[in-house]
């Protein structure tokens, strides 16, 4: 067994449910034969980590370190990992560990996500106990499988844009290559957040027509900064009436726990999909005669697996598409979460440890 560099993990822990984080340690798991430790150099800031947080979900096991948008440095590696060396800059996303076997029938499809021995990268445990710990931390240690090579052209001078293409990047581009997205597609995002803002850029690069919606109409100009050729106000009814029965797809990302599907069925061409990535608690609703008579088909999408992954970053790369972010030193993650929370963050916060590139 490997000895690795930091026998304590340092981090920013929640005890209770709320967005208030202290600082916390715990003594990482050891590295097994697959492993690598990562020295967290840049960490994202997710909708979900702040769901998780506040216990919006099923539950949160406290204390909790959240954080799946992680970009480092590899420090210590198991006896088996070939994949990377030591000093390798690495990213990490929402899910450290997946069978990847044939004989699984979800990782053999690209499913991994939904393998049934899949760890997501907090608020999990390990199939032998061990809790699973974020990236608002000095460090982590996760399955060399997902730890994913940022591109050089990113890694050069831009790595700390890489953070957010490992959960909301990925999230968004995943579904677009599944579904087959294509040019001239018109192209629908609702909420531009940390997603929404990528999914637009995504889109655009796929040659789509991208329709922006959205509840905050100064967020109008980058929309169309970022490839949208249209923003629509949803509080607007003019700019509603002009999209009646226009989009081929729609990606919810809004985390409004009033997401209104009625209404976004109206927009959808007849037979169009609507793709739910978008985790607000509560349910869905709507009333069976708009679902019918716009035949609309609707699906969800969770994170993406350990294949397309790579080809997210490897396509932002090659597309020069680069979230908008803020960055603050680590130590102000309470200030970060505050600003994620009410809405005031443009459009990713991106923390960064004392041992960040630059
Ligand atoms: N499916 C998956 O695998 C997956 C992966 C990652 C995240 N998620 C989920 O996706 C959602 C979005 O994540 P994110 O990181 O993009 O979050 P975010 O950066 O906070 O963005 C959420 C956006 O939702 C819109 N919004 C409308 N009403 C809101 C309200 N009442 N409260 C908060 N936001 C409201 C806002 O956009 P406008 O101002 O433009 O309206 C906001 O920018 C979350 O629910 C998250 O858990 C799912
Ligand atoms: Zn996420
Ligand atoms: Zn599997």
């Amino acid at each position: 067994m490997v000895q690795g560099k930091f026998d304590v993990i340092h981090g920013w822990a929640a005890k209770k449910p709320g967005i208030k984080v202290e600082p916390w340690s715990y003594k990482p798991r050891p590295i097994g034969p697959h492993d690598i430790e990562i020295e967290i150099m840049h960490s994202g800031i997710c909708g979900s980590d702040l769901h998780t947080l506040k216990a919006e979900w099923e539950k949160t096991d406290y204390p909790a370190i959240v954080g799946h948008e992680i970009v480092g440095r590899v420090v210590t590696k198991g006896e088996n990992v070939t994949r990377f060396s030591e000093g390798d800059i690495v990213g990490v996303g929402a899910q450290v560990y997946g069978c990847l076997q044939d004989k699984c029938s979800e990782c053999s499809r690209g499913l991994d996500p939904h393998c049934s021995e899949a760890v997501f990268t907090y608020n999990e445990k390990y199939p032998d106990g061990e809790q699973a710990q974020g990236g608002y931390a000095t460090a982590v240690r996760v399955d060399a499988n997902y730890a994913f090579k940022i591109p050089d052209a990113i890694a050069n001078g831009y790595l700390e844009y890489a953070p957010p293409l490992m959960c909301a990047g990925v999230t968004t581009f995943a579904p677009m290559i599944r579904k087959g997205v294509k040019k001239g597609d018109k192209v629908g995002v609702v909420g531009i957040g940390g997603l929404g803002h990528l999914a637009i850029q995504f889109a655009h690069a796929l040659g789509a027509e991208v329709y922006a919606f959205s509840h905050s109409p100064n967020k109008k100009q980058q929309c169309l900064d970022l490839g949208a050729t249209h923003f629509i106000n949803t509080s607007d009814e003019e700019d509603l009436k002009s999209v009646h029965r226009k989009l081929d797809y729609l990606f919810v990302t809004s985390s409004s726990q009033s997401n209104e599907y009625n209404k976004y069925m109206s927009w959808m061409d007849f037979g169009a999909m609507i793709i739910l990535l978008a985790l607000p608690a509560g349910k869905m609703s709507f009333g069976a005669g708009e679902f019918t008579s716009s035949e609309v088909l609707i699906t969800g999408s969770l994170i993406g697996g350990v294949d397309v992954l790579q080809k997210t970053l490897d396509f932002a790369a090659e597309h020069n598409i680069r979230p908008i972010i803020e960055r603050l030193p680590m130590e102000k993650v309470n200030d970060a979460l505050e600003r994620v929370n009410s809405g005031k963050a443009r459009y990713r916060i991106v923390l960064d440890n004392p041992v960040s590139s630059n």
